[in-house]
């Protein structure tokens, strides 16, 4: 592994107090998600794609049971339950994935005339899934990665995430709603160029995995995640007050509230342990 000579990081494995929490807390923020992404999948399809809107329905019912599984653990459950739980889910999470990658598929052959989900909204939800799913992996196999490896690694998978998020909202926004498209546009420019650098940082490591460069790109990624994830909020509460005209499902703006909301915190988290733990 690259860069964990820095030893910014925690390399003694997951306790099993801390295995059950992060399982927990993941599973419950991620089955919604994906319930969500079963609702927002069926609702683009056409009326006489009923055997996609069958399997669409399955996988909302799957994962609702998945979430309600994990409210009902708590942090005293047996970690060996958990672990197989965390097994089950890993499973319904790669069926899923499988599922948005034929529907993508089928978009991308033109066998969904007229459908209206787009295809980068298919393949965004198909690479949350794929991290919902290597995340279980990673808890159940008990590593942790490095800490400088995983702050370049989170950042650039959920900047692209926010930077399709702005151009979902700009897409999906009433064309009439010019300054609120434009702002989305903005939005999206920005979060492209975080990406980019993002992504040079990766290409620069292990040299670049210096304490102050990765607490500088955390303070950057920050200040624009945080304002993205108000903008989502405010468009959230116009589109629940029926404020501004889009075809954006009220769900939807919650749903990628929750998630720039989810970054700021991982990007907080990894704040406090750099600064924390840097000894060097
Ligand atoms: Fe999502
Ligand atoms: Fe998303």
């Amino acid at each position: 592994m690259n860069g964990d000579d820095t030893s910014l990081h925690a390399d003694t494995g997951v306790t099993s107090g801390l295995f059950v929490e992060r399982s927990l807390n993941e599973i419950r923020f991620w089955a919604r998600i994906m319930k969500e992404h079963s609702l927002f999948l069926r609702l683009g399809f056409r009326a006489e794609d009923t055997q996609l809107i069958q399997e669409a329905n399955q996988f909302y019912r799957l994962f609702e049971q998945i979430e309600q599984t994990a409210h009902s653990f708590n942090n005293q459950t047996d970690p060996e339950q958990i672990r197989r739980f965390n097994s089950e889910v890993q499973q319904a999470a790669t069926n899923i994935f499988a599922f948005k990658r034929k529907v993508l598929g089928l978009i991308l052959t033109c066998k969904l005339p007229g459908a209206n989900n787009f295809p980068l909204l298919v393949d965004h939800t198909s690479r949350e899934a794929n991290y919902f799913r290597k995340r279980l992996i990673e808890l159940n196999e008990g590593k942790l990665q490095a800490l400088p490896d995983a702050i370049i690694k989170e950042n650039v998978f959920f900047l692209r995430i926010m930077a399709d998020h702005a151009k979902f909202i700009g897409h999906l926004l009433d064309p009439s709603e010019r300054k609120l498209v434009d702002v989305a546009r903005d939005f999206s420019n920005d979060f492209d160029q975080l990406l980019y650098q993002a992504k040079d940082l990766e290409s620069m490591r292990p040299q670049s995995q210096t304490g102050p460069l990765l607490d500088q790109f955390l303070d950057q990624n920050r200040v624009s995640v945080s304002s993205l994830r108000d903008f989502k909020k405010t468009a959230r509460d116009l589109i629940e007050q029926c404020k501004i005209k889009s075809i954006i499902h009220p769900l939807l703006a919650d749903h990628v509230f929750r998630e720039a909301d989810r970054f700021l915190e991982i990007i907080d988290m990894f704040d406090a342990h750099l600064t924390g733990g840097s000894k060097s």
